[in-house]
């Protein structure tokens, strides 16, 4: 910053002559209305907030870039993705999900990992969590899902009957309900956490050929999870630790750092995999799908300005180059819509022109005016297509990809009900103090349930995913394993 003083001025540029005393009449009378500047400051003041994100509203940013160490273009022809060695700026905001935009860090809850990469083909974003799979597989549901983690519309108090009556009547939300709950519940930071794109999506490489692909951040700082009393206590003391650290790890050059993975299958495959691979609650075998290295993503840069930069980011997973395409993952077709949707109405219709939003290579379209267009709007130039005046122009290379379709249009469920084996697998993963403490949070959290019904079948469940998993939560509620199931 200059140590050279500038002048003051109303946000219409003149000198402001006073900023401390308002014009009054006389000494101790009224406040006069001539006074435009207070009048100005106050109403500007009165609007400085936005709406905050109805989801993932309490977050933090950084910029960094990503760089390819590792030639896949063979399966894409995504240009950041290009060549070995290509530097692409980007941006990143981590977030909680349910809590409010003034919430504490340290909760149980996934972490948002939403990554803008500024490519020279237009902004591509990646908007994932730090978890591989999600509670539910069908846009349909996700309102409804997400009434349960906010607020009691009487109480204004969070709600753990309704969390559990809807996840126990949504059994597909098991293996992501199980991940919540185990020490990867409560990321030690950050930087201490992995990111995953979670749906599949397509690439499509310069010949056209496409395969399905899953991404996977990896943490070079290591996974660190922290202790369930001392996420209690940060939440008190310090309920934006997470925000602090990375700014304080950015700021004093400890520059994040994580390695990009993605999983790669054939198309065909999809047909006959063992599972619907769409399916967003469920992980691919690495086994059968390995993970292939990318690049590295690394954050050197904090944000100048948290409103402009952070909270005025809108990333959306319909934010898409060419060479990646939606798969038909139903949630992911559900989330097309969402998120452009929620920045018009949360930043406004021209938000992607705001500087944090903008791609950095020249953006040429038709759409004109709207409220807040702060830029030339075009200018005199040509606003209609076709037109024989030169205007940009469609570069049929760059269409999505086609593909086949068929069946009947209805509203159908997903033909895979094993919501159990996934979840039983990761609960045999892990080791016998990991256990406890995932049982041991899993009773504290259905212990306030007010219905005993509810928590039978949520048990149920568990003990489906694992005859221990669920006894253990059984006998730490002081139930009983309901018979039907202790029978299967
Ligand atoms: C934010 C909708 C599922 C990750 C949001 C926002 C909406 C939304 C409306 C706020 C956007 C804004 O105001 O800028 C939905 C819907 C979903 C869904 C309708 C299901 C159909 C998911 C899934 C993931 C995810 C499966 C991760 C795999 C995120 C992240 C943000 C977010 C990271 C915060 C982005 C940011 O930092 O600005 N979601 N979401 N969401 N969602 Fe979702």
């Amino acid at each position: 910053m200059s140590n050279e003083r500038k002048n003051l001025t109303t946000s219409w540029g003149s000198p402001v002559g006073d900023n401390q005393n308002s014009i009054t009449a006389g000494a101790r009378g009224p406040v006069l209305i001539q006074d435009v500047h207070l009048l100005e400051k106050l109403a500007h003041f009165n609007r400085e907030r936005i709406p905050e994100r109805v989801v993932h509203a309490k977050g933090a940013g950084a910029h960094g870039y990503f760089q390819v160490t590792n030639d896949v273009s063979q399966y894409t022809k995504a240009d950041f993705l290009s060549e070995v060695g290509k530097r692409t700026p980007m941006f990143i905001r981590f977030s909680t999900v349910a809590g409010e935009l003034g919430s504490a860090d340290t909760v149980r809850d996934p972490r948002g990992f939403a990554v803008k990469f500024y490519t020279e083909e237009g902004n591509y974003d990646l908007v994932g969590n730090n978890t591989p799979v999600f509670f539910i597989r069908d846009a349909i549901k996700f309102p409804d899902f997400i009434h349960t983690q906010k607020r009691d519309p009487q109480t204004h108090l969070k709600n753990p009957t309704a969390v559990w009556d809807f996840w126990s009547l949504s059994p597909e939300s098991l293996h992501q309900v199980t991940i919540l709950m185990s020490d990867r519940g409560i990321p030690a930071t950050f930087r201490h956490m992995n990111g995953y794109g979670s749906h599949t999506f397509k690439w499509v490489n310069a010949e056209g050929e496409a395969v399905w692909v899953k991404y996977h951040f990896k943490t070079e700082q290591g996974i660190k999870n922290l202790d369930v009393k001392l996420a209690e206590k940060l939440a008190g003391e310090n309920p934006d630790y997470h925000t602090e650290d990375l700014f304080n790890a950015i700021e004093k050059g400890d520059f994040p750092k994580w390695k990009l993975y993605v999983q790669i299958m054939p198309l065909e495959d999809a047909d006959t995999y063992r599972f619907d691979p769409f399916d967003v609650t469920k992980v691919w075998s690495q086994k059968d799908y390995p993970l292939i290295e990318v690049g590295e993503m690394v954050l050197d840069r904090n944000p100048e300005n948290y409103f402009a930069e952070v909270e005025q980011a809108t990333f959306s997973p319909g934010t898409l180059v060419p060479g990646i395409e939606p798969s038909p993952d139903k949630m992911l077709q559900g989330r097309l819509f969402a998120y452009h949707d929620a920045h018009r109405y949360r930043v406004g219709t021209n938000h992607q022109m705001l500087p944090i939003n903008r791609a950095k290579n020249e953006v040429n379209n038709y759409q004109r005016d709207g409220a807040m267009r702060f830029d030339t709007n075009g200018g005199g130039s040509v606003y209609y297509e076709p037109n024989s005046f030169s205007g940009p122009a469609e570069t049929p290379e760059n269409k999505q990809s086609g593909f086949a379709v068929s069946g009947v249009a209805e509203s159908v469920p997903y033909d895979h009900h094993d919501h159990y084996t996934q979840a039983g697998d990761l609960y045999r993963l892990l080791s016998e103090e990991e256990r406890t403490r995932l049982v041991e949070n899993i009773v504290n959290a259905m212990k306030p349930v007010e219905r005993e019904d509810i928590k039978l079948r949520q048990i149920g469940h568990f003990y489906k995913a694992d005859p221990e998993y669920g006894t253990r939560i059984a006998e730490g509620l002081g139930l009983e394993v309901p018979k039907e199931e202790a029978r299967s």
